[in-house]
């Protein structure tokens, strides 16, 4: 299975994986052969990439920290738990703030079961409905640094809770400044930035909610050093949950396609968060994220120093940017696929990953027919 951007899906590639909204309908089904039509569907509802399966990529098992199942089930909970949270009767609110806690408890008991695994984030989200996916990585991502530090499992959940909930205070804003694009006016920023306040109001009635997971989302946009907001703490003024959830958070929506610019290249988002460590995230924070986070996801084409172009078939943790490449297409012509271990081979010392890039993909295209 591999992972291909939409604009990069030529008809009769058949889909490996499942396609669900946030609703949890399923819009396309795996083993579905792509047609233009569909092809043109994906793009009006803002679905970045897909998985294909194909004879290329048919070794390439795309193994990640929690299941589809999971997934689709949390994302759908995430969008019932927003809606929720505004002008309902508190019998709901506390049923959302239960289900969240589920969701938590599901998503941790994946990630602990598949800690080794290095996270795989690209974008399969469906643009109108960015805020529920987002809500989930963001989670993901910060129970992964959680659980590599070594947190408690109490802890952790507080994590999971607070990262999943992070945003909501943004259900009490007007949508349409939320979703604008291009610039916000002063006036408007400002109203935004009232959404940590707001979320740590909210959670702060619900008495069954850690003080904890509260914080976090208080803090969710302070930066290490005092840039950020409500109250511009600095360093280690900025709880934990907080220094964690801001690395998730960023560095997911730079990979997503945003009202006011299009997705970021896993890569480039993940030299956003080093590039950024000990200026606005936490250093620590941001060495594990990148210890864990694939720069390069697999089943993603990739461009190399020599030349070649290919899959990348595996990832080993603390050594993102050496993964293993299976060649496909090699100064110019498809060649019988092999392996190449960028950690190990010896002979590959002297290769790099150039970047992923829509022209690799165009390249096995064109290799494959
Ligand atoms: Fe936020």
């Amino acid at each position: 299975m591999r992972y291909v951007p939409t604009g990069c899906i030529r008809s009769g590639m058949r889909l490996g994986k499942s396609i669900y909204n946030a609703s949890g309908d399923m819009l396309l089904r795996e083993g579905t052969e792509v047609l233009p039509v569909y092809v043109d569907r994906l793009k009006s509802l803002g679905v970045n990439g897909v998985y294909i399966d194909d004879g290329l990529s048919a070794d390439i098992e795309i193994q990640n920290v929690i299941s589809d199942e999971v997934r689709n089930k949390a994302v759908q909970g995430v969008k019932k738990i927003l809606t929720h949270s505004v002008n309902d009767n508190p019998g709901n609110k506390k049923a959302a703030i239960d289900q969240a806690k589920t969701i938590v408890e599901e998503i941790i008991a994946d990630i602990l079961r598949n800690s080794s695994i290095m996270v795989n984030m690209v974008d399969l989200k469906v643009f109108d409905e960015y805020t529920y996916y987002h809500s989930v990585n963001v989670a993901v991502l910060s129970a992964v640094v959680g659980a590599a530090i070594g947190m408690n499992k109490n802890d952790l959940f507080a994590l999971g809770l607070a990262s999943l909930l992070h945003d909501l205070g943004k259900v009490f804003l007007d949508k349409s400044t939320i979703n604008k694009p291009g610039k916000f006016s002063e006036e408007e920023l400002l109203d935004v930035q009232r959404h940590s306040e707001l979320g740590y109001s909210y959670l702060r009635t619900m008495f069954d909610v850690p003080v904890k997971s509260s914080l976090g989302v208080l803090h969710h946009h302070e930066r290490f050093d005092g840039s950020g907001y409500p109250k511009g703490l600095k360093g280690a003024e900025i709880s934990l949950f907080g220094r964690i959830i801001a690395v998730a958070d960023v560095f997911d929506a730079l990979v997503s396609d945003r009202p006011y610019r299009k997705a970021l290249l896993p890569s480039d988002a993940m030299e956003h968060i080093v590039g950024n460590a000990g200026a606005g995230f936490d250093p620590d924070i941001a060495r594990i994220f990148f210890m864990k986070v694939a720069p390069y996801p697999l089943g993603t084409a990739v461009q190399l120093s020599n030349g070649c172009v290919g899959l990348i078939t595996e990832n080993y943790e603390g050594f993102g940017l050496r993964p293993a490449v299976k060649i496909i297409y090699e100064r110019g012509k498809m060649v019988t696929p092999y392996v190449i271990n960028l950690l190990t081979d010896v002979s590959c010392l002297n290769i790099t990953i150039i970047g992923i890039s829509p022209l690799s993909e165009e390249k096995i295209g064109e290799a494959t027919g």
